[in-house]
């Protein structure tokens, strides 16, 4: 889709135009008022549409009226959902232009304009021996240049994101994402086994030991000269979680291909970030391996030693990403930067508490947390404060090592946040858990179902306001 800013978007020869209504108010268009309103009766309710013929007596052939629901309800949030909506329908029609004159929308909404009509552009159809061809290719708007071009990419990542983690795990292996990783022109280096033992991992690295793919262990850079912070974002990156020995039942594994959903967002995020140049120096690091009960997997009551020297008994082998990210933690930390953020498919209490709608988060700066929730919900995710009390490690004790994986089936969010503290030295700190918002079983609102792009929107815009 190619969205082309234009001065009257009315003019333009398009298969739609489409014009919006709050409800209960009008139009701006002649037509649209008489029989939408006058005669059908059509109220304008939030994302719902209405299509005319316009038989050849304006440029374009239809007009689509966009309820915008109730005016003081109203936001740049709102904009991109119905946006969105009206994109699919177009496609639904086999239109392939569509012009918007949305009067009503100022400078502001243009942003979550071209997010909605880009996010809605998106299908995995890449297994499909019979494409459709579908797919709107010109969107005409009068909106801000700059911002549509600056949509433009963070969309882009989205999809790079989402094609990543929509792929199966039969394709999408350790070895692929490193090889992802080196393709983005980026200063890249990928760690093998034997690298990742002279590091001390020996966490990450037990993981990795059931699966015959071999684990990568992938720091991506992005420097610039005199950077204002120094942020390092890190993304669980399990190609495959099988819960190991404590092998998972078969309705909890059939989605796993996505637990690699917070490296997919790393990656995403990483392959647009030099078009950007951001002031800000950012480390992409992700630890990739996969939880098979192979003959070498760990084993429940095995105990390992993370990289700064804490040793760890395995309660239960499927919780598997807090390992994983222990050595990726403590090797962010000692980069000397700023800040860490990690994004993580982590726990299913995350997701029976929050459900699809918002991704946990916890930290150790409360501005760090505040500042993420706060752009989160300016771009269209939503982030939910859990609580990390010291006293959530109680159910983590072990009788013979420093801390066991797993305690207590209960806040099962909020314990997985403790542990990850145990690794997380001298720096700033959040553990974003995306294991409900990274890929969705229905579709929901912008998104259709499967991988969501979670992250993305909201770590890219917050690196950009550094
Ligand atoms: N990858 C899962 C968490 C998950 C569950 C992500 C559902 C997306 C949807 C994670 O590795 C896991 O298995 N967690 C366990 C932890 C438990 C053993 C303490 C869980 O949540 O059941
Ligand atoms: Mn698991
Ligand atoms: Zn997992």
């Amino acid at each position: 889709m190619e969205i082309k800013v234009v001065q009257n978007s009315k003019d333009v020869q398009a298969d739609i135009l489409v014009v919006s209504m709050f409800e209960g108010g009008q139009t701006t268009s002649e037509l649209a008022n008489k029989y939408a309103l006058g005669e059908d009766n059509f109220k304008g309710k939030f994302s719902e549409t209405y299509l005319l013929q316009t038989y050849g007596k304006e440029p374009y052939k239809k007009v689509m009226v966009l309820g915008l629901g109730k005016k003081e309800e109203f936001c740049p949030n709102k904009l991109r959902e119905a946006v969105a909506k009206a994109i699919k329908k177009a496609m639904q029609m086999e239109a392939k232009t569509v012009s918007f004159s949305l009067d009503e929308i100022d400078f502001d909404y243009s942003e979550q304009f071209a997010m909605g009509a880009l996010i809605a552009d998106y299908k995995f159809d890449k297994y499909k021996s019979e494409k459709k061809d579908n797919k709107v290719k010109e969107v005409y708007v009068q909106a801000n240049e700059d911002i549509i071009r600056k949509a433009e990419k963070i969309a882009a990542a989205m999809t790079f994101t989402r094609n990543i983690a929509n792929e199966p795990a039969q394709f999408a292996t350790p070895t692929e994402l490193a090889a992802i990783a080196c393709d983005l022109g980026l200063e890249t280096k990928v760690y093998d086994r034997e690298e990742c033992e002279k590091m001390g991992m020996g966490a990450f690295l037990a993981v990795g030991r059931g699966s015959a793919e071999e684990p990568k262990f992938i720091h991506m850079k992005y420097y610039v000269d005199n950077p204002k912070k120094r942020i390092a974002i890190i993304g669980k990156g399990i190609c495959f979680d099988s819960g190991g020995l404590d092998l998972k039942p078969a309705s909890s594994m059939l989605t796993m291909k996505d637990d690699m959903s917070g490296a997919a967002a790393v990656l995403g995020i990483m392959s647009v970030i030099r078009e950007f140049h951001p002031q800000v120096e950012v480390h992409g690091i992700i630890a990739a391996c996969e939880n098979m009960p192979g003959q070498y997997a760990y084993k429940p009551g095995d105990i390992l030693t993370a990289k700064n020297g804490k040793t760890i008994e395995v309660d239960n082998t499927d919780a598997e990403g807090r390992l994983t990210l222990a050595d990726a933690l403590c090797y962010a930390c000692e980069l000397g930067v700023d800040e860490v953020i990690d994004m993580a498919t982590l726990t299913g209490a995350c997701m029976v508490a929050l459900g699809t709608q918002a991704a946990g988060i916890m930290g150790n700066d409360d501005e760090l947390v505040k500042n993420l929730i706060s752009t989160a919900e300016r771009n269209g995710e939503r982030y939910w404060e859990l609580p990390m009390w010291d006293e959530y490690f109680d159910s983590l004790k072990s009788d013979i090592a420093d801390m066991k994986n797993t305690g207590s089936r209960w806040g099962g969010a909020s314990t997985a946040g403790v542990f990850l503290k145990k690794f997380v030295k001298d720096v700033k700190w959040a553990h974003i858990d995306i294991a409900g918002t990274a890929f969705l079983e229905k579709p929901q609102k912008e998104l259709i179902a499967g991988a969501s792009g979670a992250g993305v929107r909201t770590l890219l815009n917050y690196i950009l306001e550094q």
